[in-house]
């Protein structure tokens, strides 16, 4: 890492003692896992992402919107955790105390050994169910799953026969209070925070860099384009995550045996 951004980043990680690490679908997208935006292949192309992920659409449609989930955790399921995750997770390692938020709905960081990511918008594994909340199993059977996925009608609830809905955040729903409150309390108290591959598009959670660089943290930003947090990030690190993160990981401990 020679240039003069990348420096300073590495200085900054050198020198933090509290850190987070704020993650998006950028994150992901070298394992091949498509961020939100990129457009929906198979049965969903037509349709959009946004209308997918909304408690009406579910009400209106549960095998289209169950179906798509189950497409989705399957396409993790069949992916693999990237250098990116796994630089995250030798951060928390070499930084002891470093709180991991993310945005994904996929289980890549838990994958390539980060404990406990806080997990704002939910996760494809832990269904529930859409009347009584009860946590409900996850089957493992992926077996002729049509690549181009199928329509799936969801599962019922073993103790209120009520549909069981994907245990995601969608549009027009709040964020898990523990979750949210979690995050905006550790972006108050670090004194470094890595936002890596989002748009920052999305709020509440587009609030986390915001809140920590207004607190007086450095905040150093990982994406191949710009975005709205460029303003926000001292440093901005313009390249893919699986590239970017393992070279600033180098820089700061290489050599540094333990
Ligand atoms: N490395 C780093 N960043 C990348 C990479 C990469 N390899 N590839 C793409 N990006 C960046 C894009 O430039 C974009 O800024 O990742 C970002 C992905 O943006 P979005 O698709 O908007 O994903 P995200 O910011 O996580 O969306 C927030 O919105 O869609 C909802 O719930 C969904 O959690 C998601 C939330």
């Amino acid at each position: 890492m020679t240039d003069q951004p990348a420096r300073r980043a590495a200085e900054l990680l050198g020198q933090a003692r509290r850190v987070v690490v704020f993650t998006g679908a950028g994150m992901s997208a070298e394992s091949g896992v498509p961020t939100f935006r990129d457009a929906l292949t198979g049965l969903w192309q037509r349709y959009d992402a946004q209308a997918l992920a909304t408690p009406e659409a579910f009400r209106a449609d549960p095998a289209l919107v169950w179906g798509w989930y189950e497409w989705r955790r399957h396409a993790v399921r069949l992916a693999h955790p990237n250098a990116g995750h796994r630089a995250v997770a030798a951060i928390q390692h070499r930084v002891p105390g470093t709180v991991l938020i993310t945005q994904n709905v996929d289980d890549l960081h838990e994958r390539a050994g980060s404990p406990a990511p806080v997990h704002l918008h939910g996760s494809l594994f832990a269904p529930r169910c859409s009347a009584c909340a009860r946590p409900a199993p996850v089957s493992d059977d992926a077996e002729g799953e049509p690549v181009d996925g199928r329509r799936v009608p969801p599962p019922r609830c073993a103790h209120c026969t009520a549909p069981v809905r994907p245990g995601v955040v969608w549009f027009g729903e709040a964020l898990p209070g523990a979750a949210l409150d979690a995050a905006v309390e550790a972006a108050s108290s670090c004194d470094l925070l890595l936002t890596i591959g989002t748009s920052g598009l999305v709020y509440p959670a587009a609030e986390i860099p915001q809140v920590a660089a207004r607190l007086g943290a450095a905040v150093v930003q990982v994406n191949p384009e710009e975005t709205p947090l460029d303003g926000v990030a001292e440093v901005n690190l313009r390249g893919p995550a699986a590239r970017v993160l393992p070279a600033l990981v180098d820089a700061v401990w290489e050599g540094a045996d333990g």
